[in-house]
Parts: C-alpha cells; sequence; structure tokens
C-alpha cells in the first residue's frame, strides 16, 4: 500500500453505534503463556504465598474473547474449573462450538458483560484479564479490579495487563492521528485501510532522519506493518484507550483492596537488568517495589505491564533463597554461542544463549555449565531442580569436590539469579507433554482442531508454534490411536486425493503417486515427529 491510497474522511456512511466492535470484527484468540495459571502459581510461591494447586483450582478469564488461551487451559487441567466471560457474542458462540468439538466438560463460556457479574460467579484461585483493562471505559475497569477483589480465594491472585505511560504517549500520538483520519468512516476494513494509509502518507511525508519525531513515526510503521487488522482495528481504532502510570494503576487497585505482588515477566522486576549505574540509582532513590518499578518504567519508557495482584494483607515474602527451590522444576532454551572475542573473558568461559528470551551466559564454572547444558537438552522439558543436582552432583565427583548441602547451596542461588534474569524458567509443576514419540504419538484436541483450518497451533507450554503445511495436517491425525505407518497413509490419501496440495515457490505442484508418493509420505511424517517433539506438541 502506498501513500496514493489515502482519502479524504468525507464520508456518507452511516455510522451504526448500536454494532458492538467485537461483534464486527473478532479479535485473534491467542494463548498467552505468561497468564497460565502454571506461572501465577510460580510466581505467587516464590513470593511466600501458598497458592492453590493448578491441577485443582478455579480460573476466572474476564474478555476471553474466542477462548484461545482459556479453552487449552481447560484441556489441559482436566481436574480444574475454568469459567470464561466476554461481552460478544460472537466470539463467545465460536468459543462454545470449539469446546463441544473438544467434548470439555470442566469449563463454562458465558456472554456477560462484566458489569453485570457478581456473586454467582463464585470464588478463583486464578483470575486473568488480559488485553482489556485499557480498552474500556473508567467504570468497567473499576467493575474488573472489584471482581478481582471479591472473587478471589484467600490466597489466589488476578492477572491484570494494560498499556503503560510514558511508553504509550508516543504510540498515543499516532492512534489520535489514526483516529481523526478515520473518524467518519464505520466499515471496519474502510477504516483499517485509511488507517495504513495515513502510516503510508506519514512516513513518506516525514523522512526517518529528521530527528525523534522521524524516528518514531517509522519505528510505529514498521511495528504496524506487520500487525494483523484486527489487531490494528482493535488494539488502536477503538474508541476507549486508555494508558496509565504504574503508580496510577497501583492506587487504583490499592482502593479495591488489592495489592502489588509482581509482574509476570518477573525478569523486567530485577534491578540487576539494568547497567550497574542505573541499578544503583534505582536502589538508592525508589526504596519501595512500587516506585522502583515506577522509576524503571521512566528508564524503559514502558508500553505494556502484565501486572499480578493479591489480596491487601497477603503476606508476602520477595527474598528468595535456597528453599525457594524446593520442588521446583526449571526450563531454558539454552544454547552453547561462541562467546564474544571483545570481551577478554579467561580461556575455560562458556557462553550461552535463551533462545526464546534472548538473555546470555558466561561462565568458567565446570558445574554451572554442567547444569546449563543439561538444562539446554533436555529443553522444552523442564528439569526438577533435584534432577539438576543430580547431574551437578556427578560432575563435582568427578572434580573431587563434593560438599553436597554447600553445592545445594550454590546451585539453588545460581538459579534464582538466572530466574530473575530471565535466562530460566522456574514453576513448581512437572511437565505435561513428553519428547518421546510413542508408537501411536497423541497431540493434544486443541491443537488437532486448530490444525483443520490454521497453521499456528497451540503447544503444551502454552505458546504459539507455527507449522508448515505437511506437518499441520499431520497433526490432525495424531490423536493416539493411529500408528505412525496409518498416518503416512492418511497423509497419503491426502496428497493423493487433493486434500492437501504440496507447493513449490508459492506455485501448486501436481499430485505425487507411486514410489514418489511414499518416499514424500515417510519422510514427511519421521520429519514432523521430531518437529513435534522438539515444540512440545506431544502429550502421554
Ligand atoms: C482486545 S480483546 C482481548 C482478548 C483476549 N483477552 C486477548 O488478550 O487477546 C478485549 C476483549 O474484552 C472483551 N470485553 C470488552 N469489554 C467487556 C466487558 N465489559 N465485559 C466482558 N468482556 C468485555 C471484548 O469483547 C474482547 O473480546
Amino acid at each position: 500500500m502506498t501513500a496514493e491510497n489515502m482519502q479524504s474522511n468525507e464520508s456518507n456512511e452511516s455510522l451504526d453505534a448500536s454494532k458492538y466492535s467485537y461483534d464486527i470484527v473478532p479479535y485473534p484468540s491467542h494463548p498467552f503463556r505468561q497468564t497460565h495459571p502454571e506461572r501465577l502459581h510460580a510466581i505467587s510461591r516464590m513470593f511466600g504465598m501458598s497458592p492453590a494447586e493448578i491441577t485443582q483450582c478455579r480460573v476466572l478469564e474476564i474478555g476471553c474473547a474466542g477462548g484461545g488461551n482459556i479453552i487449552p487451559m481447560a484441556e489441559t487441567l482436566p481436574e480444574s474449573q475454568f469459567v470464561g466471560i466476554d461481552l460478544s457474542q460472537r466470539q463467545i458462540e465460536s468459543a462454545l462450538s470449539s469446546v463441544e468439538k473438544l467434548g470439555l466438560t470442566n469449563i463454562e463460556l458465558k456472554h456477560l458483560d462484566v458489569m453485570d457479574v457478581d456473586q454467582s460467579l463464585g470464588k478463583f484461585d486464578y483470575i486473568i484479564c488480559h488485553g482489556v483493562f485499557s480498552w474500556v471505559p473508567p467504570d468497567a475497569q473499576d467493575k474488573i479490579l472489584a471482581v478481582c477483589r471479591d472473587h478471589l480465594n484467600p490466597q489466589g491472585v488476578a492477572l491484570v495487563s494494560y498499556n503503560t505511560l510514558p511508553g504509550w504517549r508516543l504510540r498515543g500520538a499516532i492512534r489520535d492521528m489514526m483516529s481523526y483520519h478515520v473518524r467518519n468512516l464505520s466499515d471496519p476494513t474502510k477504516k483499517i485501510q485509511q488507517a495504513r494509509a495515513l502510516l503510508e502518507f506519514l512516513a513518506s511525508s516525514v523522512s526517518a532522519e529528521t530527528g525523534a519525531y522521524g524516528k518514531m513515526i517509522h519505528s510505529e510503521l514498521n511495528l504496524l506493518k506487520n500487525q494483523t487488522d484486527n489487531y490494528l482495528y482493535h488494539d488502536h481504532l477503538e474508541m476507549n484507550n486508555y494508558q496509565f502510570y504504574f503508580h496510577q494503576f497501583i492506587e487504583q487497585a490499592n482502593k479495591h483492596n488489592l495489592q502489588y505482588l509482581a509482574e509476570s515477566h518477573i525478569a523486567t522486576m530485577w534491578t540487576g537488568n539494568f547497567a550497574k549505574d542505573v541499578a544503583q540509582t534505582l536502589e538508592r532513590v525508589a526504596p519501595d517495589i512500587i516506585q522502583r518499578e515506577q522509576y524503571a518504567d521512566f528508564v524503559r519508557n514502558r508500553m505494556f505491564r502484565q501486572t499480578i495482584l493479591c489480596a491487601k494483607g497477603t503476606k508476602l515474602d520477595r527474598a528468595l533463597n535456597e528453599n525457594t527451590l524446593n520442588g521446583s522444576w526449571i526450563n531454558s532454551p539454552m544454547r552453547m554461542i561462541e562467546k564474544d572475542p571483545a570481551k577478554n573473558f579467561p580461556e575455560n568461559t562458556v557462553s550461552f544463549r535463551n533462545l526464546q528470551t534472548n538473555q546470555g551466559l558466561n561462565t568458567s564454572d565446570p558445574l554451572m555449565i554442567t547444569a546449563i547444558e543439561y538444562l539446554g537438552d533436555q529443553f522444552p522439558l523442564a528439569v526438577s531442580f533435584d534432577d539438576l543436582l543430580a547431574r551437578v552432583q556427578t560432575k563435582a565427583e568427578e572434580l573431587g569436590n563434593v560438599e553436597m548441602s554447600q553445592l545445594r547451596r550454590a546451585m539453588a542461588n545460581n538459579m534464582i539469579h538466572l530466574a530473575v534474569g530471565g535466562v530460566v524458567e522456574l514453576s513448581y509443576t512437572p511437565n505435561r507433554f513428553t519428547r518421546e514419540i510413542s508408537v501411536k504419538p497423541k497431540t493434544s484436541g486443541v491443537a488437532r482442531l486448530q490444525a483443520a483450518s490454521v497453521d499456528r497451533l497451540t503447544n503444551a507450554r502454552h505458546e504459539i508454534i507455527k507449522l508448515d503445511d505437511l506437518t499441520r495436517h499431520i497433526v490432525t491425525m495424531i490423536d493416539g490411536e493411529k500408528t505412525h505407518h496409518e498416518i503416512r497413509n492418511g497423509l497419503k490419501d491426502m496428497l493423493h486425493n487433493g486434500k492437501l496440495t504440496m507447493r513449490k515457490d508459492g506455485e501448486p505442484m501436481p499430485a505425487p503417486n507411486g514410489e514418489m508418493l511414499e518416499k514424500i509420505a515417510t519422510e514427511a511424517v519421521a520429519k514432523a515427529m521430531q518437529r513435534l517433539s522438539k515444540a512440545a506438541m506431544l502429550i502421554s
């Protein structure tokens, strides 16, 4: 699209204010790992609470849209109870249809305005309200916090995400301009098209080199270019769009008898992730956690938070120590990388990088090298701390220095350091998937349902995994009932009868047959199994 697409906003369309925007344009509904009860449980336990076990808990999601977040949770935690509410009837209907196809009985989805929530909804251990708070009017924001207060069990926690200042100040200016340009349009397609056209016009009129303003326009354009139309429509063009300084949000939460527990990405809370002098100044000028978080937002120009709240007065203990690791599981996609020659590390230093968070680690401690290599090899599986310790102990015995309690303390401290630094992730729940490729492998019902129509599937770590076309079609058959041979035959049928067409450079290829068909199916199934095993897509 170019700036030529920009048109006058004069329009003779009549605005139909009675239609609810999410019923006209549904929101893409995805899983968010950072909202999963496993994460909320882990952080609240790390910080001194006694949260409900996630295998036996009650979860409420406010603004659950099409169920992309809550439905996979319900499938993987069958003994827990899930309730999702949303104001959009169309989205709830779509979510209910998925629930019916999956045959889930532990989830209730209601077409309900949060304003109408009353006691009958019951109490919950975990409340999730992601991507809603900033896009509803102030009375609904108040009600969301009231629901969190009134419907949480005593050791329950609520995750509420919202847009933050100062980061959204700049983004808000772009939103203002887009909103102005589309103010007389009602057709969502035209609105989206014209919003994009305005951005193109600005980008072509303002040079990226003309200082801060040019840089801002170009960086926003690059960001929005890759977002879906539905995202642009709701996240940027919705009538309600509120942003908060962190301290304002916390003051509002306090009024509702809720207190700050943590961020769902705990690494953002650790001042050690800033340069040393920045960290020292933050600690000096901001003695309490709320102030420290606020100043950290100023430094980072933060745009978004996913804050975990609990009832005011709940006893917390944020001092992490050796006991934090009791019963814990650790996961990290660590890979060894070439060490930076400019850094002058000692010769025996090994450098690692977390492939998801991009956080790095350089160490010359042979026990840490053993631990990190083991975590990387096992990923996506989490490793229990006791198992990790046993590996490290074997290495320590080789080196002839084992004092078990000292070893445990040192490893615990190292892992805490790495967890708050975003290098590893801690939880207290065992893996709910396997890397083993069994005789009759199985993927989740959610993944099979998604694979029938889209290429982005939800894995057992509650993440989005993008698959190629062949693998996606193979997933539809991995139901724990079929052998590899039967799956291969199923794929051959799909390829042969034209249900699935292979493509080269985007162009359709003729349907294979004979030996070629056999070869393609055999290789594709073997490759798919490896890919699914590494992507936490296989369950036992
Ligand atoms: C931006 S979408 C976010 C959906 C999902 N939670 C996510 O993060 O992707 C906001 C959702 O909140 C819902 N919503 C807005 N106001 C609501 C209200 N008063 N009561 C219940 N749901 C509401 C919308 O219908 C929509 O599905």
